[in-house]
């Protein structure tokens, strides 16, 4: 009896260590959207609300939002969105993300936002490019708040 109590408070810090490392690699997830996946939810909601440093969701998202139809009405599926240097798709293409079949692009990868990003969306039969710069992947800070949701075509 002794013994098995010397041997678990022997082991203890290694069981804690290991148990906080896991936790950490939990948030730290790499996670990317794709075509046709669906592991994602809550669409149209500002997924980096919940999914950043603190915010409780699984993985720090550098981009993430839904993309709707021209209805505004229903999620358009596997569309990819591209980040340019120049507008209307100008410059030196930096980023693309695939919007999954539920309509949410997300990632944690690192973006190089720079001076900042010119988004575009494309869909089945074309692009919509939107006309300024951004530096935040956090597209649903504006989109469905002070402009319209982005959409595809
Ligand atoms: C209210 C907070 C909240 C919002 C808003 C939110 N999420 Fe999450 N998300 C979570 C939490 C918590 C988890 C982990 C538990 C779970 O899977 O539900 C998670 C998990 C995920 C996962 C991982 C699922 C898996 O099985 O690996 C993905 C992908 C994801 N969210 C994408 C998104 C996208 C895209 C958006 C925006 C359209 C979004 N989330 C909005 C809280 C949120
Ligand atoms: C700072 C606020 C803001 C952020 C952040 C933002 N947008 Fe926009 N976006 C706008 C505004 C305002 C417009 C409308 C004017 C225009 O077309 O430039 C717009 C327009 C667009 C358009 C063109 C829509 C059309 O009808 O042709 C696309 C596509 C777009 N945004 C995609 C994105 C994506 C993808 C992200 C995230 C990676 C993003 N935006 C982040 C404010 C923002």
């Amino acid at each position: 009896m002794k013994l098995q109590i010397f041997l678990f408070l022997l082991f203890l810090p290694a069981v804690m260590i290991l148990a906080s490392c896991e936790k950490e690699g939990g948030e730290q997830k790499h996670k990317v959207s794709r075509h046709q996946s669906d592991e994602s939810h809550n669409a149209g909601q500002n997924c980096i609300s919940c999914h950043k440093e603190g915010g409780g969701g699984e993985g720090w998202f550098t981009a993430a939002a839904t993309v709707y139809d021209s209805s505004f009405a229903q999620v358009y599926p596997n569309a990819t969105i591209k980040l340019y240097s120049g507008p209307n798709g100008t410059g030196t293409l930096k980023h693309v993300i695939e919007v999954d079949a539920k309509g949410n692009f997300y990632t944690t990868e690192a973006l190089d936002f720079g001076t900042g990003l010119y988004p575009a969306v494309e869909g089945a039969t074309g692009t919509n490019y939107m006309s300024f710069s951004i530096t935040t992947g956090e597209c649903a800070s504006c989109h469905g708040v002070s402009t319209n949701k982005i959409w595809a075509r």
